[in-house]
């Protein structure tokens, strides 16, 4: 679990992070996939600096109706290479409450299956805990496998099952005391 560090967007890791993004943004227009964390890709990234800004927004000024919310790019320190990215919500209003959760994430399309987002959690809950965060609420689509297993991995209890847009949502709890 010590092959990541999570950082926040910087101009210091321009290179890496776009990388990433254009691999994976060709991926989701050939693939039907669920773009997650969708912070990473409702901006435009050609213009970097401004797309630094957007998330810094986010943080510190979000629009009405969204919580502060970070998002943190996975880093493997010994290869260089970002691998995935997940966004941490401060707190749950009513919509994150109900199926939203704390937590959005993904990896890269030729990261997965590498332990990467099982690790990116284990690095999330120590800064949620940093936050006051003490229960951590995480969902995933019920078909998703994946994302299933890297939230049981990480301690996650199932609570319930919620239905949206046509899609079945799981949602779980990870004590972080
Ligand atoms: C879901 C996602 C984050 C998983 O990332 P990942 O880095 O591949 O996950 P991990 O490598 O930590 O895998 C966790 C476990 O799930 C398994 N797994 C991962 N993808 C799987 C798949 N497609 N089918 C079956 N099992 C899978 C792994 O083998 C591992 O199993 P283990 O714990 O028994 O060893 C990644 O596929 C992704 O980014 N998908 C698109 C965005 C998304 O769905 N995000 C989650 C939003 S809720």
């Amino acid at each position: 679990m010590d092959r990541l560090i999570l950082i926040k967007p910087s101009i210091a890791y321009k290179e890496q992070i776009l990388d990433m993004v254009k691999e994976w943004a060709h991926y989701n227009a050939t693939h039907p996939t669920d773009p997650s964390p969708r912070s990473i890709f409702n901006k435009d990234y050609s213009n970097f600096e401004k797309y630094l800004d957007e998330f810094k927004q986010e943080e510190i000024n979000p629009q009405p109706g969204f919580v502060p919310a970070t998002t943190y790019f996975a880093l493997d320190k010994e290869r260089d290479v970002i691998v995935g990215a997940i966004q941490i919500r401060h707190f749950l209003n009513e919509h994150l409450r109900n199926s939203g959760g704390h937590i959005g994430d993904g990896v890269r399309p030729s990261e997965r299956r590498k332990g990467y987002a099982t690790e990116m959690i284990h690095h999330a809950l120590k800064i949620c805990k940093e936050m006051g965060i003490d229960r951590m609420m995480i969902s995933c689509n019920e078909s998703n496998i994946g994302s299933k297993k890297s939230i049981l991995n990480n301690g996650g209890i199932f609570e319930r099952t919620v239905s949206e847009d046509d899609e079945k949502l799981e949602i779980y709890w990870i004590d972080n005391k």
